[in-house]
């Protein structure tokens, strides 16, 4: 298994990892293609693929607004799971979002997501139950949870 970063030209064969997941919460804009290279330009060190014989088979999106670091979208194929694929994406991420200064991370995951939040768990990512998470749509946004 070797990790490289990710490239905008990865995209039709990540966006088909995603969508073959259970849990992963996607858009319509955010996660077009032209919605991807948005992030990749502005976060060029920071997102990974996994690849096992020149095959994507997992990857994690990490970016920054210089202050937090936000982890989007890690995902295995489901064929290699349970192997530490998503920790080594993880530890790769958080490594490169430290070499930027960044000294604190945060994700999202559905509360309905059990294999999730006990991947997160494991990892150290603690649940904040002081705060409450709330946004707002800026854009008209159709939502595509799988
Ligand atoms: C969550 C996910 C990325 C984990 O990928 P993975 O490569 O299987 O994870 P790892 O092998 O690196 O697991 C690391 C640790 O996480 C925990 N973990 C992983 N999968 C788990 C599961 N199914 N049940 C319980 N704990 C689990 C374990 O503690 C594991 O360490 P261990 O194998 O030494 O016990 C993968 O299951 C996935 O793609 N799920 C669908 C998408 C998703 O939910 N993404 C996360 C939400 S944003």
């Amino acid at each position: 298994m070797k990790i490289r970063l990710m490239q905008l030209d990865d995209y039709e064969k990540i966006y088909e990892l995603w969508m073959s997941c259970v849990g992963m919460g996607l858009n319509n804009l955010d996660d077009s293609k032209e919605g991807i290279e948005k992030f990749l330009q502005r976060n060029p060190d920071t997102c990974f693929v996994a690849e096992v014989e020149e095959s994507i088979v997992g990857v994690i999106m990490t970016g920054s607004d210089g202050r937090r670091g936000y982890i989007y979208h890690t995902a295995v194929n489901p064929q290699y799971r349970k192997q530490g694929i998503a920790k080594s994406l993880v530890d790769t991420a958080m490594t490169a979002l430290q070499r930027i200064g960044i000294n604190k991370v945060a994700l999202v995951v559905f509360d309905r997501n059990e294999i999730g939040n006990g991947f997160w768990e494991s990892l150290g990512f603690t649940v904040r139950d002081d705060l409450i998470y709330r946004d707002k749509a800026l854009t008209e946004i159709v939502r595509i949870d799988t």
